[in-house]
């Protein structure tokens, strides 16, 4: 039986997005379909440090730090997540959050139901454990786009371990309403699962009132996944958390590490501290940005409704747009890319089949960009003939 389930285990696949931007992220003039917010500098985020973080920062020893995160900074992270404490916390990258948490918890022929479509590493290391992995769709309607719940109720059977789920969700910025996450937490309690909650996206909501929850807070067995990478805009630190209530879930992922990143970096610590200590006005600033950019897309969308569905995200930093022309979205993506340098990220990157692609709306350079797929598509000559042949 042993020797059976290991054969069941499958190396991992390449990841196709960070495949695809890793060819065109250095090189394109214009990344349209980025999810992360324009960039702090590291001046800018100095400027903003309290006095004990800039302290911090000006004496620290470039040593090994302790392998939970540091703890001031798992202080500051616990205050995001009501009822839990610093010892609840562990500082990770966030795809190395996703990538522990997925190796700890489940075992070959467990199953799994996961949002799709999704960033892919929220389902592919389960499939390569050997867990039957069932898709929960975010489905488009005229308006936005909605789960279902029965759907997922229906999915669930006596193997299911695990709900993998991500709101504000990536790639189409929906966000389910109070109600909704509260019946999606009481089913998974009902039955017993472990809901990893992929956060990465909260506090962008457009509405603050629409913030849902975090799942750890919610339920002993949530675990939230979060860091600076979206949100706060600093990518480049590589600083995540996962956060949970179950200490022996803990353990094991603090024995896991060790095989990972064993510690998080000093000065990406600091910095992450000096970020979180001042996330009000880091929110605010990427916020302004989003909401920029979202009224230029609704007036470019709005003049070329004919060519694009448009709707419109929740929260976060990205919409999933549905283009209407004939012509392949990809030949689309790889001509805006050849001949404009704009990148735009086909719905195949996300293992799905739609003629769609995702807008990132966290870019200062969003209008400009726009205005390239502005002269892309009047270049490409008569609308018409696209819409209506297929052809250029
Ligand atoms: C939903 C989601 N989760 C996790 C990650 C991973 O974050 P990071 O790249 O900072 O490791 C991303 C990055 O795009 C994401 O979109």
């Amino acid at each position: 039986m042993a020797n059976e389930l290991a054969l069941m285990t499958q190396p991992l696949p390449p990841f196709k997005l960070e495949r695809y931007f890793a060819q065109y992220e250095f090189k394109a003039k214009y990344l349209l379909s980025a999810s992360d917010c324009e960039a702090l500098t590291l001046h800018e985020l100095l400027a903003h440090a309290d006095p004990d973080s800039l302290s911090r920062w000006n004496n620290l020893a470039l040593g090994y730090t302790e392998s939970q995160g540091l703890p001031a900074l798992r202080e500051e992270v616990a205050l995001l997540y009501p009822g839990l404490s610093a010892d609840d916390v562990l500082i990770v990258t966030p795809e190395e959050g996703i990538y522990i948490a997925m190796m700890t918890l489940l075992k070959p022929g467990d199953h799994v139901i996961a949002i799709s479509p999704a960033y892919q590493s929220l389902y592919e290391i389960a499939r390569s454990r050997g867990c039957d992995v069932t898709p929960w769709r975010v489905r488009a309607d005229p308006q936005g786009w909605h789960v279902d719940l029965d759907e997922l109720a229906h999915a669930i059977n006596d193997r299911t371990r695990l709900l993998v789920i991500n709101f504000p969700h990536n790639p189409t910025g929906y966000l389910p309403a109070h109600s909704e996450w509260q019946a999606v937490i009481d089913l998974a309690a009902q039955h017993n699962l472990v809901v990893f909650s992929d956060e990465m996206y909260r506090y962008l909501e457009y509405d603050p009132a629409l913030r849902l929850p975090p799942a750890c807070s919610m339920y002993e067995r949530g675990i939230s996944l979060s860091g600076l990478s979206k949100s706060f805009a600093l990518p480049g630190l590589r600083i995540g958390w996962l956060a949970a209530q179950d200490r022996k879930l803990m353990e094991r992922w603090l024995e896991y590490k060790d095989y990972t990143t064993i510690c998080s970096s000093a000065p990406s610590e600091v910095l992450a501290l000096i970020a979180l200590r001042n996330r009000e006005w880091l929110v605010e600033r990427n916020l302004t940005i989003i909401k920029d950019n979202l009224a230029e897309a609704e007036r470019f969308f709005g003049e070329y409704a004919a060519w694009f569905t448009w709707r419109r995200p929740t929260a976060g930093s990205v919409a999933f747009v549905q283009w209407k022309g004939l012509l392949p979205v990809e030949q689309l993506c790889r001509e805006m890319l050849e001949w404009y340098g704009v990148m735009i990220v086909p719905a195949t990157v996300f293992d799905m089949d739609g003629p769609y692609f995702r807008l990132g709306l966290g870019r200062r350079n969003f209008t400009e960009a726009i205005g390239q797929v502005r002269a892309y598509l009047r270049a490409a000559g008569a609308e018409s003939h696209m819409l209506a042949t297929g052809g250029l």
